[in-house]
């Protein structure tokens, strides 16, 4: 069966790519929309080119069709240690720095995303490297994390084979060291390298990072290569400002040789050098500019009155305290971390330390900005206020995984789920950590509870939490089709 496309609906499937992925299509390309738009209706059975498309706008990304369509219409082309020069940069110099500045500062941790990851051949070249340049490696608490739309490239990259195409630019001791030998030709990766790496899905063009939740912060060094080629220049300049956003402090970002963009972000620093670019994040972490939104009472430095004042000045204080816990949880809502922290840097704190919600927000902001210990610390504070808040325990959880402290995080995880059994992103987080640390059972147990939840609210909640709901649903299947091959993808 054939399934004829007139322009008219070719136009609106061209517009809904566009809208939902960023991938613009221009009129030499349109054949290939054509036949993947062709091959997803005849694989899901729809009698016509509108009812593909009605179904298409209503499903959210995860849902089958819109994977299969999205499996044949990017280009998963990438092969290992691919771009020499900024691979031998990374091996030569950004990596031996960044670990030699960590084992100074006593942090035995790195953070690496590969954005658009294909079938995570960026992201085990970068695991190699690492491997071969810490003696120490089971000792540090290495976060590599790779994403891309395509589920079914995620789904090759944690199976972790690969054919001889893929490992053209692999030397021969590179091969022996990181490579076992596969039965149909190719090679696969040695596990110690899968377990390195995390794979997860993500629309660059969606708005869901930076994301704490989704593990999507403070990186020291991002790889989005090869991808811009296929937006156009103002959603590049609107990814490319998220991704910066998801830099830690002296982070690096490197682009594809074919990612012709205009880098123009405050903040960002262009360097060339042997035939290649990368772009580094100024470090800002203790110059603020803002000043405290409210100034806090002499006596908060230590001079108070005495006498009958004092009444007085408690109640001024106490007021002072309160209005800065609201803009605090104002500047949280809107996820403007860096001004949640300067307040907190920059104030006479003591008494928001007595507030547990203050406290995780404080936690949250530094976080989100890649500043592990402080926000324990103050997570920590306000479990000790507010013992059974679910959300510090599950903000717990999340930082004891950044932390590398499996053991700690899943008993956080259970904590949280004590306290509030319906919360689905702690089922899908615990999933996630119980297939890290290899309990496929409990793992694939927890990402079930996760995706039941996600149908229910999906179905039942209003407004956010229903969008919410839904978004995390698409995530949720992905994830089991990804790690469970048994997992059948849902059927129209
Ligand atoms: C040519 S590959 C690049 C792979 C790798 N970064 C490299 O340079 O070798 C482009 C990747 O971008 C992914 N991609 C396309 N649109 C995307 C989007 N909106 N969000 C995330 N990934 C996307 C594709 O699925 C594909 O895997």
């Amino acid at each position: 069966m054939t399934v004829l496309l007139g322009t008219r609906e070719l136009d609106q499937l061209r517009a809904l790519v566009e809208r939902r992925m960023g991938l613009v299509f221009h009129p030499h390309q349109l054949p290939m929309l054509i036949d993947a738009a062709q091959d997803t209706a005849r694989h899901f059975r729809y009698a016509d080119a509108q009812q593909l498309q009605n179904a298409l706008s209503g499903l959210p990304l995860g849902a089958p069709e819109m994977d299969y369509l999205i499996s044949r219409i990017t280009v998963g082309e990438s092969f290992f240690f691919r771009d020499g020069p900024q691979m031998d940069f990374l091996r030569r110099e950004f990596l031996p720095t960044l670990i030699r500045r960590r084992r100074r500062q006593g942090k035995r941790t790195l953070r690496v995303w590969s954005a658009a990851a294909a079938a995570g051949q960026e992201l085990y070249s970068v695991a190699m490297l690492l491997r071969e340049l810490l003696p120490d490696v089971d000792e540090w608490n290495l976060h590599l994390l790779g994403t891309d739309i395509n589920a079914e490239s995620l789904r090759a990259a944690v199976e972790g084979s690969f054919s001889e195409w893929s490992m053209r630019a692999v030397d021969a001791s590179q091969r022996d060291r990181h490579f076992l030998p596969h039965g149909g030709g190719g090679a696969r990766v040695r596990p110690e390298l899968q377990r390195m790496a995390r794979f997860s899905i993500l629309n660059l063009a969606g708005e869901d990072f930076p994301s704490m939740l989704a593990d999507l912060h403070s990186f020291d060094l991002i790889l989005c290569r090869n991808v811009f080629i296929y937006f156009d220049q103002q959603r590049v300049h609107a990814i490319l400002s998220r991704i910066v956003r998801c830099l830690a402090p002296s982070g690096v970002l490197m682009l594809g040789a074919s990612d012709v963009v205009a880098v123009n972000i405050e903040g960002l620093e262009t360097l060339q050098r042997d035939g290649m670019c990368y772009y580094h994040l100024l470090d800002r972490s203790g110059a603020s500019d803002l000043a405290p939104l409210v100034e806090m009472p002499a006596s908060a430095a230590g001079r108070g009155p005495r006498g009958a004042e004092q009444a007085s000045e408690a109640r001024r204080l106490a007021d002072a305290r309160s209005d800065m816990a609201a803009q605090i949880s104002g500047l949280a809502d809107k996820h403007c971390w860096q001004d949640v922290v300067s307040m907190a840097e920059r104030a006479a704190l003591r008494g928001l330390r007595d507030d547990a919600p203050t406290c995780r927000h404080i936690a949250a902001a530094f976080g989100n900005l890649g500043r592990h210990e402080e926000a324990l610390d103050w997570c920590e504070q306000g479990l000790v206020h507010d013992p059974t808040s679910a959300e510090a325990h599950f903000l717990h959880a999340l930082l004891q995984v950044e932390a590398g402290k499996d053991g700690a995080a899943l008993e956080a995880f259970r904590r949280t789920l004590f306290l509030a059994p319906g919360m689905l992103e702690a089922h899908h987080q615990l999933g996630l950590l119980q297939l890290r640390v290899g309990n496929r059972d409990k793992g694939l147990r927890s990402l079930r509870n996760a995706l039941q939840l996600a149908r229910r609210q999906a179905q039942e909640g209003t407004g956010e939490k229903r969008s919410d709901a839904a978004r995390m649903l698409a995530v949720i299947e992905n994830d089991l089709v990804i790690h469970d091959q048994e997992e059948k993808p849902r059927q129209p």
